[in-house]
Parts: structure tokens; C-alpha cells; sequence
């Protein structure tokens, strides 16, 4: 681990090298394109480590640990962080990924563009239904648009997942506003290499050029990886197709601190999470038990009302960890255990007590 960051330059060497071939592999083959298409310069490579070992040596890391290469990424789409709203995405595993260290792709939202904070994270009070998430073998890619609202996931496992993940656009990157990425797009043609070659070299030349005369100027670069508020204003208002979840009635408030709160047990059917304060949540498990547990993630907060329920766990929205409701525990030592209250089911009524 002390030799990641070396290794991590390496590895930026190496895939720069060999990107712009394997882009064309990707172009010819997979798309089975013979038109013209760009490719991001600077292929991304990602080492995740395992969240506790993060953890456990951040200061080592330093500004390393923040910059998104060990720490898991929020839901997203690309264009919050200035990318083209037309790039696709080719994630290729280099070592395996495993449930609980991949990658979460969130498919009802693809067509749309959910707002994000002046950061380019995601709302705090914004659902967005379900995840799928992969197993890869070395070797394997996922492919997907960079529009795909997608999200790491906190890395549970012992293992650093090792992945390199390519940019392109079929047809020219289209930003949605001035943007540092835009002469990371390399022009390629798949069946024209020479022709393409020139065309990059007088792009390199003429932003050469460029970045000579305004360092004559004394101008700097703008350099801004996150969407500016005017762009932001232009997204979705999606909030209708994720509605918040309702929540729970509760009959008798009986201490202030909302830990001895009554609701009616049919409110509640298998399955389903309801929140029933600002802090708490119940759900029912498959085994008809009722739980009430801390309504916020021991990782980043976020809202475990839009998680979803597997195995006895109430799964994180943004970064899939699970988190048993049997005693709060998740499979990364270092997060706190999340609050669990005891709930006690007679007849038609729940009642929850600290
Ligand atoms: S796992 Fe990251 S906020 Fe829940
Ligand atoms: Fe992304």
C-alpha cells in the first residue's frame, strides 16, 4: 500500500499508451463504428482499497485519500463533474470486482438528469429506486453512459479492486458549458490512423499555441471540475418519478425524544421501509419481525429511507453497504453500528421503546 501512489502513476503511464488502440478495439468491435469518434486522453485508474485500511492510514493519504481514487464516489452522473453528456464509460477490471468493492449502476433513472448540490453530489432528500451492482473477472468491462446515475460502493470486502476506466463519444463531446475536459478528447477514426494522428497533432499544436500565449498573458487556465450553478439550474426536477416515501403515522407520542412511539402494525406489510420520524425509520422483515433503526448512514448519512432491505439488512442507497438490523453491525469495523431500537408487536399495534 505505501507504493500505491507510485504504482497508480505507473499505471496512468501505461493505460495512456495503450488507450487510444484499445478505444479503437472497443469502436470497431463492440459499436461496430466506422465513423470518426474521441477519446479522453487520460484514462482514469482506480484502486479502491478496503474502507477500514482508508480508514485506519488517513493520514498517510492525504490529499491522495480525497480525490476519489480510494474513496468511494456518491450517485452521479458524469456531466456534474464537467464531462460530456454524450460519453460512455468502459470499465474494465484489471483485478476481480466483488459485491461489496464494484461499482452501482441505477437503471430507472437513465433518461434523466437529477439535480446535485453546488459540490456535484447528490441531494440529500432525493430517492431514486433501485441498484444493480456486478461481478467482474479480470478482463471483463462494463459499458454504460456516462448519464447512467452511478455511484462506487464502499469498499467491505479485503480485497483493492483494481479497475481502468475509458471515456469516448461516438460523435463529437458535447459539453453542456466551457468545461477543462475539452481537449482531453482525442479525434480517432478506427479505420484511418494516419489521418487521425494529424488531426491530434494539430490540435496538440494549436493548444499549445494557446496555453503559450496565455501564460504570455498571464492568464490561468480555468480549471473547475464541477458544474456551475447556471448549468445546475437547467437539470430535471425528477422529484416526481422518486417520490419521497410516506411516512409512518404514528397513533401516541409517548416520550418526547421519539423512542416510545405506537403506529398501527398493517402500515407496515413485508418488505416495505417507512420513515416515522426525522430520525427514525421500521421496516418489516421477511419473517414478519419489526425493526426500527437510525434513519442516517454511519458512513455519509445518507437517508436509509430510500435503501432497500436484503438478508436481514437495510441496504445504503448511495454506496450499497449493508447493515443488519439485528444489531447495527456492517461488514466495515471502523463506521459506528447504526442505532437499532426495539420494537415490540401486539396485536395490531408496534410499539418502539429505547
Ligand atoms: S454507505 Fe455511504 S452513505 Fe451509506
Ligand atoms: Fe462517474
Amino acid at each position: 500500500m505505501d507504493e500505491l501512489p507510485l504504482i497508480s502513476d505507473r499505471a496512468y503511464e501505461t493505460v495512456r499508451l495503450i488507450a487510444p488502440e484499445l478505444s479503437r478495439v472497443i469502436v470497431k468491435e463492440v459499436f461496430q463504428q466506422e465513423k470518426p469518434f474521441y477519446c479522453e486522453e487520460y484514462p482514469n485508474v482506480r484502486f479502491h482499497l478496503p474502507y477500514d485500511i482508508v480508514v485506519q492510514r488517513k493520514s498517510e493519504f492525504g490529499k491522495f485519500y480525497w480525490n476519489g481514487k480510494v474513496t468511494p464516489h456518491g450517485p452521479h452522473h458524469d456531466s456534474w463533474y464537467q464531462c460530456p453528456i454524450n460519453c460512455i464509460n468502459i470499465w474494465i477490471a484489471i483485478g476481480s470486482v466483488k459485491i461489496g468493492n464494484g461499482l452501482n449502476i441505477y437503471p430507472q433513472v437513465y433518461g434523466k438528469r437529477l439535480p446535485c448540490t453546488k459540490d456535484g453530489k447528490i441531494l440529500s432528500n432525493q430517492y431514486f429506486s433501485s441498484i444493480i451492482n456486478f461481478e467482474l473477472k479480470p478482463g471483463d468491462a462494463l459499458i454504460f453512459h456516462g448519464e447512467h446515475l452511478h455511484s462506487s460502493e464502499i469498499n467491505s470486502t479485503d480485497a483493492t479492486r483494481y479497475v481502468v476506466s475509458l471515456r469516448m463519444t461516438l460523435e463529437k463531446p458535447q459539453f453542456l458549458e466551457q468545461s477543462p475536459y475539452k481537449d482531453n478528447y482525442i479525434y480517432h477514426h478506427p479505420n484511418n490512423e494516419l489521418k487521425a494522428r494529424l488531426t491530434e497533432l494539430l490540435k496538440g499544436i494549436s493548444r499549445r499555441l494557446r496555453k503559450q500565449i496565455n501564460s504570455a498573458l498571464g492568464k490561468q487556465e480555468n480549471q473547475n471540475y464541477i458544474i456551475s450553478e447556471l448549468a445546475r439550474e437547467k437539470f430535471d426536477d425528477a422529484s416526481a418519478n422518486f417520490p419521497k416515501p410516506i411516512p409512518l403515522k404514528t397513533g401516541e407520542k409517548i416520550s418526547l425524544d421519539e423512542t416510545k412511539l405506537v403506529f398501527d402494525s398493517s402500515d407496515l406489510p413485508i418488505g416495505t421501509i417507512r420513515p416515522i420520524s426525522q430520525k427514525m425509520c421500521v421496516a418489516r422483515l421477511k419473517n414478519h419481525q419489526v425493526v426500527a433503526f437510525s434513519r442516517y448512514c454511519p458512513h455519509e448519512e445518507a437517508d436509509l429511507a430510500g435503501g432497500h432491505l436484503r438478508d436481514g439488512c437495510i441496504i445504503c442507497p448511495w454506496h450499497n453497504l449493508p447493515l443488519s438490523l439485528e444489531n447495527g453491525s456492517s461488514p466495515c469495523q471502523s463506521l459506528s453500528p447504526l442505532t437499532i431500537w426495539k420494537c415490540i408487536e401486539d396485536s395490531d399495534k408496534v410499539e418502539i421503546q429505547s
